[in-house]
């Protein structure tokens, strides 16, 4: 019988991505997300992609006896992969209460009520932003979490924090948490991507609207860093690539093989990027030109940090693979999608 997955946030940009591959390895999903930050329409492009179209259920998590009667109505989950959550940095520093409540009474409930509905773990989406500014690169699973600057930042730390306390006080399941590096692209199929709500924050969908006409032109933070060009470094992850890291990740949970209760894993492709190289790439693997100005740095940036990725490697047999040419080239086709379809 297929095993049942839970996935929270499951119509957003990593969570869709991970629903395709996880259909793809042939599990049986069921998302849930209130759409506070997402549409309906990327269930059709999930659909489209792999044929099958996962039951949905509009819930918000933080309400819990919703969460239990989502439990009954869908009896038999294995395994939660755990992506709902408020993850605006700057937003984070306006609106605290927000992201502490979204993102840490959301987790709770799920734990809460697993025990008594029998699922057996949890994947839980964290960020290499609990290193910080790491003293060694690249950044091992070792390495000290670093105070959060956002509460967003602290609210992935506290999250890890919540899940390793459970865990040791013997709860009947098992969890991995994943620290992701910065997911970037597309399905290469251009029918599921990122879709962010008004002025991007992020800088791959603000770079593809510069590209494309939408914005006049991409601000560079900072060229004054103690970096080889001066702008920040970081390890940009094709999104297909991080979502097959779950896949792995939930068949190694739900299988008998791992013996730890909880286990943390880098996901990153181990490779340092510019900001600056990451424009001068983009020009390159579409021939499309990139107008971008230097400007001051923005509060709260990271230096510099990648990942040191040998332990998923080894452990989780998980290696990203897609080039950085290939998946900006994807970034760039959903970027046209979005423009065919006339949303963006
Ligand atoms: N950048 C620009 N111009 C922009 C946007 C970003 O130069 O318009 C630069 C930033 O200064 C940074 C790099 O591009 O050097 C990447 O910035 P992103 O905002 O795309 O990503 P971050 O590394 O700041 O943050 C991301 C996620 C967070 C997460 C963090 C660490 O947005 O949610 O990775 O995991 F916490």
């Amino acid at each position: 019988m297929k095993k049942k997955i839970l996935v929270t946030g499951g119509i957003g940009y990593i969570g869709s991505h991970t629903v395709v591959e996880l259909q793809n390895a042939g599990y049986e999903v069921v998302i849930v997300d209130d759409l506070s930050n997402s549409t309906i329409e990327v269930l059709d492009g999930i659909e489209k992609i792999t044929g099958i179209r996962p039951p949905f259920v509009k819930l918000d998590l933080k309400d819990k006896e919703g969460v239990g009667r989502l439990f009954e109505a869908h009896a038999g989950i294995n395994g939660i992969i755990h992506f709902a959550a408020s993850k605006a940095v700057g937003e984070s520093v306006q609106q605290p209460l927000k992201y502490y409540r979204n993102n840490i009474v959301t987790l709770l409930n799920l734990l809460d009520l697993m025990p008594s509905n029998g699922v057996q773990g949890i994947v839980f989406s964290s960020s290499c932003t609990v290193y910080g500014q790491p003293d060694i690169l690249p950044v091992t699973e070792e390495a000290p979490i670093k105070p959060a600057l956002s509460p967003y930042g602290n609210t992935k730390q506290i999250n890890e924090e919540i899940i390793r306390d459970t865990l040791h006080a013997g709860a009947p399941f098992k969890s991995i948490i994943l620290r992701y590096f910065n997911p970037i692209g597309a399905h290469p199929s251009a029918e599921i991507g990122e879709l962010p709500n008004g002025v991007p924050q992020n800088l791959i969908p603000y770079l593809t609207q510069t590209a494309i006409g939408i914005r006049k032109e991409l601000s560079v933070f900072g060229d004054d860093y103690n970096t080889p060009d001066g702008s920040c470094i970081r390890d940009y992850i094709n999104v297909v690539d991080l979502a097959k890291a779950h896949v792995v990740a939930i068949d190694r949970m739900l299988g008998s093989k791992s013996g730890e209760n909880l286990e943390i894993f880098n996901l990153g492709t181990g490779n340092g990027v510019s900001v600056l190289e990451l424009i001068h790439g983009f020009e390159k693997a579409t021939g499309v030109k990139v107008p971008h100005k230097i400007v001051g740095r923005r509060e709260g940036d990271i230096e510099k940090v990648w990942a040191n990725p040998e332990h998923a490697n080894k452990v989780l047999g998980w290696t990203a693979k897609e080039s950085l040419e290939d998946t900006l080239a994807s970034a760039w086709k959903w970027q046209l999608k979005l423009r065919e379809r006339g949303i963006q």
